[in-house]
């Protein structure tokens, strides 16, 4: 895995509403290296405070920069939304890479909230493969958003908690609906988003044509801390999420 600190600097900021916003982040380095799945480890401050970095999974990268969509839950997030154009430091990419699906695989995304970033990076690189993008919110998602899914699948299915679009209700119970639709010996499944979500998923998807991004709890990022452990099934070891993932078979590991 190679990686490295990249001090950087936040170029551009956009709201997206309801405590969603999107980050432009000068990173040349780190942009060339990207590949989807892959994330990046932020120091939000030049202080001691917070002392953590935050992980961030890239949301595309361009010749000079990448791209991340964050959503505000506490300290960390609240700083780099305030911070609009200030310095921070980057340490990444981070993490495997999503593999290559085969030309036939029918590639089927599932992404609830900021679970729909690395999908996305996924899909836009995928150009061979048929895919289908079903993007689970709380609330209906800003026309940005949106139009961002759009670009990169061919057919987006949206699903909100409010019923503000799409089908209302949660993304699993779409799923649970459309799954004879999509179902087939080619359907791979990439999952990103809450853990409740994954827990719903692990019931409903076949465990060998599924892969989950983890989004846990994280402190270094590269394998030295063991704070990401996730438990490999059948086994008495464990797996860490910044190394051995962030993509994992749902066949390997136990949410
Ligand atoms: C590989 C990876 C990729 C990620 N990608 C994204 C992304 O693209 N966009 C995005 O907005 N967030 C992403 N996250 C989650 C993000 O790292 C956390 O939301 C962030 O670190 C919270 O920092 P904070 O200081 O704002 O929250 P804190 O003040 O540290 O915590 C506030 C609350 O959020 C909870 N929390 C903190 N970290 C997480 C977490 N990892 N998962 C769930 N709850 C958490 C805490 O338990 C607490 O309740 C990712 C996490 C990982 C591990
Ligand atoms: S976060 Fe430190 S080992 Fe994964």
């Amino acid at each position: 895995m190679r990686f490295l600190e990249e001090k950087s600097e936040i170029i551009n900021l956009i709201d997206l509403g309801k405590d969603y916003y999107q980050i432009v982040i000068s990173a040349p380095e780190i942009s060339k290296l990207a590949r989807p799945g892959q994330f990046v480890n932020i120091k939000v401050t030049g202080s001691l405070f917070p002392l953590l970095r935050r992980p961030f999974s890239i949301w595309s990268a361009k010749e000079n920069y990448i791209e991340v969509l964050c959503k505000e839950v506490g300290i960390g997030t609240k700083i780099l939304r305030e911070k609009k154009f200030g310095k921070i430091s980057l340490i990444g990419p981070l993490g495997k890479p999503f593999p290559e699906p085969s030309p036939e695989d029918i590639v089927v995304l599932l992404g609830g909230g900021t679970g729909i970033a690395p999908l996305s990076f996924y899909a836009e690189r995928i150009t061979e493969n048929k895919k289908i993008f079903f993007a689970g919110f709380k609330h209906l998602p800003s026309p940005y958003l949106l139009r961002r899914l759009e670009e990169v699948c061919e057919t987006l299915i949206i699903a909100t908690e409010d019923g503000s679009m799409g089908f209302k209700g949660l993304l699993s119970e779409l799923i649970e609906k459309e799954f004879k639709n999509i179902e087939s010996e080619y359907t791979k499944y990439f999952v990103c988003g809450p853990y409740p979500m994954l827990k719903v998923f692990e019931k409903i998807l076949p465990e060998q044509r599924t892969f989950v991004s983890l989004e846990g709890i994280m402190a270094c990022g590269f394998g030295i801390c063991m704070g990401c452990a996730v438990k490999k099934k059948g086994e008495n070891r464990y797996l860490r999420t910044c190394t051995d993932g962030t993509l994992f078979s749902l066949k390997d590991i136990e949410i």
